[in-house]
């Protein structure tokens, strides 16, 4: 007989208050550099879960799929979220797997609480629906809940119309699938780039869509790096402006102030944005020239000079 597991898991960060989470529970989000996989836990592995859902109707049913796969049957599944990103949906979609639902409301979440059922129904087609891919339209490797995980970004598209004169060592902060470091590194003289992303699913697609000697791909907080500071030539970023879901202007701020620190003097930030954010002070804060290269559909492009 196998002993019941004891291995409590939690994906996100749920607020206390909106669904409480077990002591020692294993941090699972791909979104947390450093947690480990659900995909790896056996089948039935778990004796409890709670998460906090992605807003995405494929990544969410992907990782409660993931979630249900790894429970023991019987086992105790909490799966939060705000009402407008996907919450008024968790109970029909729970359902739709066997589930029997208990369901509650707490600051603007929705609760459902499910005990694994002996058998799911619909887990391996939500499983194959939300499994990384390559996008032959793309050309990339890819994963739903990835960052314009079906489409090229039209700022990124932009920028690499724009970058001129790269080379020596630099980085591509907020790399994504990878798509600005492959025009990046179709310049002959650049010599080394880290792809830095917080998205485990982000960095494991752009480690299978760059293969190049000169690449190194980290699952990091832009914020903990370990890039020497005053050690890179250049940067290339479209750095993110959501942070779970909420418009956050901070954020691509500190990508510019990280990419500041992680440059030499002399040193050029490539960067795009969309238009309306408010960047023009902080990069004139920190670098000598800043001038803006393309301002078009909706996007600014700028080459900032340390
Ligand atoms: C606007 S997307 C750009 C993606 C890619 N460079 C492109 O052009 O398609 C920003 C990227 O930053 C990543 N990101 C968000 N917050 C981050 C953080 N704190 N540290 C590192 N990467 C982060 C996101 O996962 C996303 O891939």
């Amino acid at each position: 007989m196998t002993e019941p597991s004891e291995l409590f898991g939690v994906y996100g960060a749920p607020p206390r208050d909106v669904a409480e989470t077990a002591a020692g529970a294993i941090q699972y989000s791909p979104l947390t550099p450093g947690a480990a996989r659900l995909e790896d836990v056996a089948d039935g592995g778990l004796a409890g879960l709670t998460v906090l859902a992605p807003p995405g109707t494929v990544e969410r049913r992907y990782v409660i799929a993931q979630g249900l796969r790894a429970l023991a049957p019987g086992a105790m599944l909490a799966v939060a979220a705000l009402k407008d990103k996907g919450g008024s949906r968790l109970r029909k979609e729970l359902e739709a797997f066997g589930c029997t639902v208990g369901e509650d409301s707490r600051r603007h979440h929705r609760i459902c609480l499910a005990r694994r059922p002996q058998t799911v129904t619909g887990l391996d087609a939500a499983i194959a629906d939300g499994a990384p891919r390559l996008d032959e339209g793309l050309g990339l490797w890819t994963q739903p809940g990835v960052f314009s995980w079906d489409r090229i970004d039209p700022g990124s598209a932009l920028l690499v119309k724009h970058l001129i004169k790269l080379g020596g060592d630099g980085a591509d902060l907020g790399a994504g699938l990878g798509f600005l470091s492959k025009a990046v590194l179709a310049v002959p003289k650049v010599k080394s780039l880290v792809l830095v992303d917080n998205d485990r699913r982000a960095v494991e697609a752009a480690g299978r869509n760059i293969d190049d000697p000169r690449a190194r791909v980290l699952w990091a907080d832009v914020r903990q790096t370990g890039i020497e500071p005053g050690s890179l030539d250049f940067v290339v970023m479209n750095p993110p402006f959501h942070d779970g879901g909420a418009e956050d202007k901070q954020l691509g701020q500190t990508f510019i102030r990280q990419a500041a620190g992680m440059l030499r003097r002399g040193g050029v930030l490539w960067l795009v944005a969309n238009r309306h954010l408010p960047y023009e002070s902080v990069l004139g804060e920190l670098f000598r020239t800043t001038p803006s290269r393309a301002d078009t559909g909706g996007f600014k492009v700028f080459e900032a000079r340390k």
